[in-house]
């Protein structure tokens, strides 16, 4: 096992760099004249994830890259895939974040058979909205999603704001051996009652970070996907003063993030603009703060000799078109009380490897393999189950998210996408569009939304381990 973050990143300085952009995903085209189809072959391939110090690394991949390819499509356009399955076992995909008819949300048993070895299977759909979502298999999450198998979805304005360049950084997580193969230690019980499976080796875009390569004035769209199994990101870009414009893909008011660090649980999103305000020849680095005993340098922003690309910031503004969602009624809305149980204690909130106590109840539960975690008291076992939850259908919803144990979690809901309007019982400032939120220890998020979306929709932590472990159910729409 690699020792740190850090210890391996500083190994790596020596030899490599390399600019982003030139292992940004390339754009996956079918010979179809449609620019909106794609093809997704899930595939084992080799790649060069900890870069040429290193020997390649076996993954589970989308068209062989990891990231997989971007899908790239227009607010109000058809978008079609076709997923080959050229796995072992059987896979499909979900779109995370996208509303969409429930036929095509990818979730096996539930909303389809699943793709098996040799087949393939078509999802087409509309997109009504704009924003940064991503796809991931919805089988044997944690393995599939942890050996690679994810890649950004991007569905553009129909009038975009004004930057010089948009960046999608897909920031992902891998547990590495010190050859850098894969820890197959999938299904590990300390990782499924606590914190998830946290790696050593993170990567952007598929690549062990080092420079990102900006010139001086310009204002650059950066687009952050969390495609990690369990790792939170509180990103700090010291010297600069991004400002939130979208949350899991949805508008919100532009501002600052509050404590000056971008907060990304698993499976969230966050557009950010950050102007270049800095002079030439500077660099700074991006840290991540998220778990206090572990902070470490993600990537270095790297100014470019060039004289500034204008003198003063521009000034148009930065704030999204409203998407489409219908707005939720919070004094009409039906009340739903949903409480989140089980893992194992400890007293650390931040939810690091190796620490916290273990408990003898929870010891038997993982010697057993059972659900560790519950939502409403049930831990999910078969594919097919009751929903926890029935919504009557076009009216609005406040549910109450209770945060029973010691860890966080990213709560996300398939179909929609809810305001979170409090946390605590207090209001929040934004009222955000999310469909990912990401709950602390003992917190509790009140999320509303229209329930416009009919069918069973998957509502679960996004920690892969814990949803493994028995932390998702249905909720039905109807
Ligand atoms: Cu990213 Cu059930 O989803
Ligand atoms: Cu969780």
């Amino acid at each position: 096992m690699l020792n740190t973050i850090v210890s391996r990143r500083s190994a790596l300085k020596a030899g490599l760099s390399f600019s982003l952009a030139a292992s940004m995903p390339v754009r996956s085209l079918l010979a179809a004249p449609k620019k909106t189809e794609f093809l997704l072959r899930a595939e084992p391939a080799r790649v060069a994830l900890a870069g040429k110090a290193h020997p390649n690394t076996s993954v589970w991949s989308y068209n062989g890259q990891v990231p997989g390819p971007e899908i790239r499509a227009r607010q109000g356009e058809r978008l079609k895939f076709i997923v080959e399955n050229r796995l072992d076992e059987e896979t499909t995909v979900h779109s995370h974040g996208l509303r969409m008819p429930n036929a095509m949300d990818g979730v096996p048993h539930v909303t389809q058979k699943p793709i098996m070895p040799g087949e393939t299977f078509t999802y087409e759909f509309d997109v009504p909205d704009a924003g940064a979502y991503w796809y991931h298999p919805h089988s044997n999450s944690a393995e599939q999603i942890g050996r690679g198998l994810s890649g950004p979805m991007i569905v553009e304005e129909r009038e975009p704001i004004e930057v010089d360049r948009d960046i999608t950084w897909v920031l992902d997580d891998w547990r590495l051996t010190s050859n850098a193969a894969i820890s197959d230690d999938f299904g590990n019980r300390m990782d499924a009652g606590m914190a998830g499976r946290l790696g050593n080796t993170v990567t952007i875009n598929g690549r062990v970070p080092d420079a990102f390569q900006v010139r001086a004035g310009e204002r650059i769209r950066l687009r952050l996907i969390n495609t990690t199994n369990a790792r939170i990101f509180g990103l700090d870009f010291g010297g600069h003063r991004p400002r939130i414009i979208a949350y899991d893909g949805q508008p919100v008011e532009p501002h600052e993030p509050p404590g000056g660090r971008i907060v990304l649980g698993p499976a969230m999103r966050v557009d950010l603009v950050i102007d270049m305000t800095n002079e030439p020849k500077n660099s700074f680095p991006v840290v991540d703060r998220f778990y206090p005993s572990q902070t470490y340098k993600l990537i270095d922003v790297v100014y470019s000799d060039k004289p500034p690309l204008r003198n003063s910031p521009l000034t148009s503004s930065i704030r999204l078109p409203v998407n489409t969602m219908p707005e939720p009624g919070i004094e009409r809305a039906l009340r739903h009380e949903i409480a989140f149980r089980g893992g194992m204690m400890s007293g650390m909130s931040g939810g690091m490897m190796g620490g916290g106590g273990m408990m003898g109840g929870m010891m038997g539960r993982m010697m057993s393999g059972k659900g560790m975690w519950t939502i409403n008291g049930v831990a999910f076992e078969g594919p097919v189950m009751e929903p926890l939850l029935k919504l009557e259908r076009g009216r609005s919803h406040v549910l109450t998210l209770r945060n029973e144990t010691a860890w966080y979690h990213p709560i996300h809901l398939h179909g929609h996408s809810f305001r979170v309007i409090a946390r605590n019982g207090r209001k929040t400032r934004y009222r955000e569009w999310q469909d990912t939120v990401l709950i602390a220890p003992r917190e509790a998020a009140d999320i509303a939304f229209v329930a416009d979306n009919p069918g069973d929709w998957m509502f679960h932590c996004h920690i892969a381990e814990h949803l493994a472990a028995g932390m998702m159910g249905i909720v039905r729409v109807s």
